[in-house]
């Protein structure tokens, strides 16, 4: 076959590469699976710039040029793609396309006196020049997180989200935390730490509670999505004296006031007895291990009644 090579370098990037052929003219599938046996595919023209390069480059040809569009299901639609052309993006001679019955297929007039770059439908079986283009996007063109898009004359790799760099190549970055007082966390990390999809578990030492989000997840906008957790001390209720009447108590916080490990004493004054525990701890999850004790002169009456009835026994 009669094939012509074109081609398009910008910036150094690997270019897109077109070739095109006009002998022999051929049928639109021919002129695909021309096009899909030594390069990448037909062109799927779709734009302004598009339209321009090939118009300016490519020689007249009586019969014109097969393009990658065709109608699928009544819808015109990209080969490259399989995507509807949207509307705004076709591009058709005055009066097209017509309603002629089978014209399912995309020409291309190159060069043409009037309507001069513009599309006709056609019957698919007619015989014209194909147009083929070989991707520059390869295997390896992108990173993994990243969608390779052919650009005329170049390639984009459109980044995931969570991703950046030329090939996509590299995480986001969230903000490094301070580690929480009192506390602990332990982290997965996909990427890195500090990474996209970074995740972050926070516990807190026995006798303290969590405040605020227990898992914290490096997003794509590089923000975690929770601020970082505090470690709160457990809190008991307060006591005072005038719980405890007619007596002392005394207390001792080796946290916080009436909290994790604080530890209260009671004692009677002479001649009440104590009913209840003399010590009362404030425990890990902000309970007093007892109830405050009361301080009673009752309970001596019924010590001996006890000791009256034992003696009776
Ligand atoms: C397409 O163009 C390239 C670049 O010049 C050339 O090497 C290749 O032989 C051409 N392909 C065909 C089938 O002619
Ligand atoms: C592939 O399709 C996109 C959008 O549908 C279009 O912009 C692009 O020019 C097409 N590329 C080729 C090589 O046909
Ligand atoms: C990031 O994490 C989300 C949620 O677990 C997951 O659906 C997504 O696939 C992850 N993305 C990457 C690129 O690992
Ligand atoms: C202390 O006494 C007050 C009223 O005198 C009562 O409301 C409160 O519940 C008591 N606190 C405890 C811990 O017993
Ligand atoms: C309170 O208890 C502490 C330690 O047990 C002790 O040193 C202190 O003297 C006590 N104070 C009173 C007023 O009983
Ligand atoms: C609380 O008291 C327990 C028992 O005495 C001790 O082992 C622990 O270290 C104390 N915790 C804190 C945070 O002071």
């Amino acid at each position: 076959c009669n094939a012509f090579y074109l081609s398009s370098r910008k910036g150094g990037v690997q270019a897109w590469t077109y070739n095109y052929s006009t002998g022999p003219n051929q049928n639109w599938y021919e002129a695909r699976k021309w096009c899909q046996k030594f390069f990448t595919d037909m062109v799927a023209i779709q734009n302004q710039e598009e339209t321009n390069f090939f118009n300016d480059l490519l020689p007249f040809n009586p019969k014109y040029y097969w393009i990658g569009i065709h109608r699928v299901a009544g819808l015109w639609t990209s080969v490259n793609t399989s995507q509807n052309v949207p509307e705004e993006a076709q591009n058709w001679a005055s009066a097209e396309p017509d309603t002629i019955p089978r014209q399912d297929c995309v020409e291309i007039y190159i060069k043409r006196a009037r309507d001069t770059a513009k599309w006709n439908n056609e019957n698919c079986n007619k015989l014209k020049g194909a147009v083929c283009y070989t991707a520059s996007c390869k295997h390896e063109s992108c990173s993994a997180h990243a969608d390779c898009v052919e650009s005329i004359g170049s390639h984009i790799c459109k980044c995931h989200p969570g991703f950046r760099g030329l090939r996509c190549e590299e995480a986001i970055t969230c903000k490094p935390f301070p580690h929480p007082d009192q506390g602990s966390h332990r982290c997965s990390n996909p990427y890195g730490s500090n990474h996209f999809n970074s995740s972050c578990h926070f516990l807190c030492e026995v006798g303290f509670r969590l405040i605020g989000a227990p898992q914290l997840i490096c997003q794509a906008n590089g923000l975690w999505n929770h601020p970082v957790p505090l470690c709160q001390v457990a809190q008991c209720p307060n006591l005072k004296y005038t719980n405890f009447s007619a007596s002392s108590m005394n207390c001792s916080h080796p946290i916080a006031a009436f909290s994790y490990n604080s530890t209260c004493e009671f004692s009677c004054d002479e001649g009440y007895e104590l009913i209840g525990q003399n010590q009362i701890i404030c425990d890990r999850t902000g309970q007093w291990t007892a109830t405050v004790p009361v301080c009673t002169g009752k309970l001596v009456i019924a010590f001996e009644f006890k000791s009256f009835c034992m003696v009776v026994n």
